[in-house]
């Protein structure tokens, strides 16, 4: 008998074996499972623990949003959200129920998202995959029914693909607090990646400031496992939109996405002990479009890149930054792309403009112009006249001289 318990051994070993590595590449989140901002763990965290799906705390605030984030990166990078309009407050849920519906409750419970599941048969598992991408599975369905990457935010990871169709929308700010919807859109449609400033409330033109250069009917965008930003197309062709190389998926993170100052950025953090001893701990930025922000927005309608009454430099690295004029200040001092406001009373008509003209002065400012913004123009005269004209004029916010010569 001795043998044959010997052999039994082995069997279990084998199957426990077998087991552990299945759940290696996938640790299912069973039906019943739910997470709560009162409790200690809000997230579940992939096989890796490269990537957590849970409640983000929002900064001196007691509101929640849900949402996928590196776990292994301190600076909380957020990659995905469900709510991102909508924080929940504290009490909030989210609940994989018995009848297969991930659903988020607010501290209320009243729904405030699910994700929109088009397949009848329901969910009997979820996962946080290492990938990045939270799924729903379903028994019927060896492929999932629902996966985050289906439903971006701002930003696409490495083996996720955009089909059509589909958009990434920027953050309005770059505030930790504030997740909120912005102002920028990237669209795949028929003529390719289209980049799109989104309109102010109550006007309905979207304005392209970006596009990839002639595409033969785009189908699909996909950000291959090497760490490839392709576009497909319908004659089966590939336009890469990542130039040159690019350092290894497996040493590094990757990710692209729309910023809140609607530049698009590939961007990729040391993954490895190797890696993070040789490169800075943060986010390095390997390609962007378009090259300059400040002048791809120029349009007659609209504010531009920065808002009104606002000017756009771009700094060493590249990135544009907001600017008030003299005697202005920002509509709103957490968003700079927002705007500014003058801190001065305007010119009045009714007491008589020409008298108070003595109370006004222009202030100059170099190598600066408000494209296409001008309602007034002269030809042919010199500064005092310029200057004159426009203290003159009720109107008058700013006089842009070009001087010849
Ligand atoms: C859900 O997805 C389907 C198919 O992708 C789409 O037609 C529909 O508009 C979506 N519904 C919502 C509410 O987003
Ligand atoms: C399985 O899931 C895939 C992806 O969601 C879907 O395209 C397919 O139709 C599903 N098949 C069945 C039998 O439900
Ligand atoms: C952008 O995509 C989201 C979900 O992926 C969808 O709800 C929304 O309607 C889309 N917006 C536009 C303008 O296509
Ligand atoms: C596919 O279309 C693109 C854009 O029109 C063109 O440059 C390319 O040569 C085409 N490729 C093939 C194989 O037809
Ligand atoms: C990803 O795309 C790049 C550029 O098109 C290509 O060279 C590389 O072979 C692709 N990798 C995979 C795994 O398909
Ligand atoms: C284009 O990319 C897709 C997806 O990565 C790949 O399957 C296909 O082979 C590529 N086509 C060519 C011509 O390289």
């Amino acid at each position: 008998m001795a043998p044959s318990s010997f052999s039994h051994r082995h069997f279990f070993f084998l199957i426990i074996l077998l087991l552990s590595t299945i759940a290696l590449a996938r640790q299912n989140i069973p039906l019943g499972s739910s997470l709560s901002t009162l409790q200690e763990k809000t997230s579940w965290v992939s096989p890796s623990g490269d990537f957590a799906f849970g409640f983000h705390r929002l900064p001196d605030k007691d509101l929640f949003l849900l949402a996928i984030w590196y776990e292994k990166i301190p600076q909380r990078t957020i990659i995905w959200c469900a709510n991102r309009d909508n924080p929940v407050e504290k009490g909030s849920k989210v609940e994989l129920k018995t009848n297969g519906q991930l659903v988020l409750y607010d501290h209320q419970r009243h729904e405030q998202w699910k994700p929109n599941i088009t397949s009848n048969s329901p969910a009997t598992s979820a996962a946080m995959l290492d990938t990045g991408n939270f799924v729903l599975f379903s028994s019927s369905n060896s492929s999932h029914l629902w996966g985050s990457f289906d439903e971006p935010t701002d930003t696409i990871l490495p083996t996720q693909i955009l089909g059509k169709p589909s958009n990434l929308t920027s953050r309005r700010t770059e505030a930790d607090a504030d997740y909120s919807n912005g102002k920028f859109q990237l669209r795949l449609e028929d003529k390719g990646v289209i980049l799109y400033t989104i309109p102010p409330y109550g006007e309905t033109t979207y304005l392209d400031y970006w596009k990839t250069e002639s595409v033969d009917s785009a189908s699909r965008l996909v950000f291959n496992e090497s760490g490839y930003l392709n576009l497909m197309q319908s004659n089966g062709t590939n336009i890469s939109l990542t130039p040159g190389d690019i350092v290894p998926t497996n040493d590094f993170y990757h990710r692209t996405s729309l910023d809140f100052d609607g530049v698009l950025r590939q961007y990729v953090y040391p993954k490895t002990p190797k890696t993070r001893i040789s490169w800075a701990l943060s986010w390095s930025v390997v390609w962007f479009v378009p090259e300059d922000m400040c002048v791809a927005i120029i349009s007659w309608r609209g504010s531009g890149t920065c808002g009104f009454n606002s000017y756009c430099r771009l700094d060493e690295d590249q990135k544009p930054s907001c600017n008030c004029p003299p005697g202005y200040s920002y509509l709103d001092p957490n968003n700079k792309f927002g705007g500014c406001k003058q801190d001065f009373l305007p010119q009045s008509c009714e007491l008589g403009g020409l008298k108070e003209s003595s109370q006004f002065e222009l202030r100059e400012m170099r190598n600066v112009d408000w494209p296409k913004a001008d309602y007034e123009q002269y030809k042919s005269i010199d500064e005092g006249q310029c200057r004159q004209k426009c203290l003159h004029d009720l109107f008058c916010a700013f006089s842009i001289e070009i001087l010849k010569g």
